[in-house]
């Protein structure tokens, strides 16, 4: 298939795409570089051995995507383009709007002029707000709790919309739970700008020296160990969930909504214990109050993303944690500019 990653050289879009070439898959990339650095095409090109065709364009630019889309032939889109920051869609919905709901709005109408209907879109767990209901099925009750979650929710029903409106267009949006670790090559991982607000590159920075101490928000919760447990999943194994979508819906038309994740509940103090096992570095902790937003406990019922998809992560924590460690300590301050 011919697939259209915006969003590509982000984390999860440059892993989705070595996915796919390995899968047999052609790629076309495209992202605006507001939260990634074109280094990762050569670190692409390097892995796959593959050119990357890219774009620099914003999914919000009308005519910039009508170009790319009258320049190549695709099958699908895999949509990850959007801001992700739960903090900031706090502090400027506006920008998260525009640039999550209003950026898919614009590419699902460039599509359709194109006659291209099908369509993965990158959600979150986020969606099912802070339910105490464990593990989280697809069929449960969503709840928004802040802005980024409202544009993953509402970009959700617009594919659903879509598909009653219009029979011709097929979608799957995936709800990732908590996406760690890299390529094992170490070439590609995560970058995050500035301080990381998400529990393994802040790990892993301070594994590296780079940051001094993780604080651990909260070790009152009702979990076996008190810290906040989450479903992590490796990134090859997410991205591998993606190629299962994408020709998923080339042969099965229709809208629906899954879960990628493992299935099991990681606390912090488990996964900074496999952290300084693997990697074999001390990492120094210190236990601070609860982060205002954060619940005690997700993960997902991972059983529709098998019956359906035929997927399934495969990758254990210490995967997920080797790999992260390798990509960290290779790239100690991420990708060079
Ligand atoms: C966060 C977002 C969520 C988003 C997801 C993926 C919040 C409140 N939630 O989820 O909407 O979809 O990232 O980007 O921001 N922790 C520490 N110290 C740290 C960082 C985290 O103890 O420095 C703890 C947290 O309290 C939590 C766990 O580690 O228990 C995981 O945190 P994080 O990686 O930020 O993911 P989520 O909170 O699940």
């Amino acid at each position: 298939m011919r697939v259209l990653l915006t969003g590509g050289t982000g984390y999860i879009g440059s892993h989705t795409a070595v996915a796919l070439i390995d899968a047999g898959h052609q790629v076309t990339l495209l992202d605006n570089f507001a939260n990634s650095k074109p280094t990762v095409l050569d670190r692409l090109s390097e892995i796959t051995g593959v050119t990357m065709d890219f774009f620099e364009a914003d999914v919000t630019d009308r005519e910039a995507i009508d170009s790319v889309l009258a320049h190549r032939a695709f099958d699908a889109a895999i949509h990850f383009a959007a801001p992700k920051a739960v903090g900031e869609s706090i502090a400027r919905p506006l920008h998260y709007f525009n640039n999550g709901v209003g950026g898919t709005v614009t590419l699902l109408q460039a599509m359709d002029r194109r006659g291209i209907r099908n369509v993965v879109y990158s959600s979150s767990a986020t969606v099912y707000g802070m339910s105490d209901e464990l593990p989280f099925r697809e069929d449960a009750p969503t709840e928004v709790i802040n802005p980024y979650g409202r544009t993953k929710l509402m970009c959700e029903e617009i594919l659903r919309d879509l598909r009653q409106s219009d029979e011709r267009w097929n979608s799957i949006a995936l709800r990732y739970f908590n996406p760690v670790g890299a390529h094992p090559s170490g070439l590609i991982g995560e970058d995050p700008q500035g301080v990381p607000a998400n529990l393994m590159p802040f790990v892993a920075q301070v594994a590296v020296g780079r940051l001094p101490v993780l604080r651990i928000f909260g070790d009152d919760y009702p979990t076996p160990d008190g810290t906040g447990v989450r479903d992590y999943i490796h990134v090859m194994d997410l991205a591998e969930g993606h190629v299962a979508a994408v020709e998923h819906l080339a042969t099965e038309p229709g809208h629906d909504v899954i879960n990628l994740g493992t299935g099991n509940g990681i606390s912090v103090l488990e996964l900074v214990e496999a952290f300084e096992r693997v990697a074999g570095v001390p990492i120094p902790t210190e236990v601070v109050g609860r982060r205002r937003g954060d619940g005690p406990a997700s993960w997902a019922d991972a059983t529709k993303a098998g019956d359906v998809l035929g997927w399934t992560a495969r990758r254990s924590l210490d995967e997920m944690v080797a790999d992260a460690w390798r990509w960290q300590s290779q790239n100690p301050n991420g990708y060079p500019d």
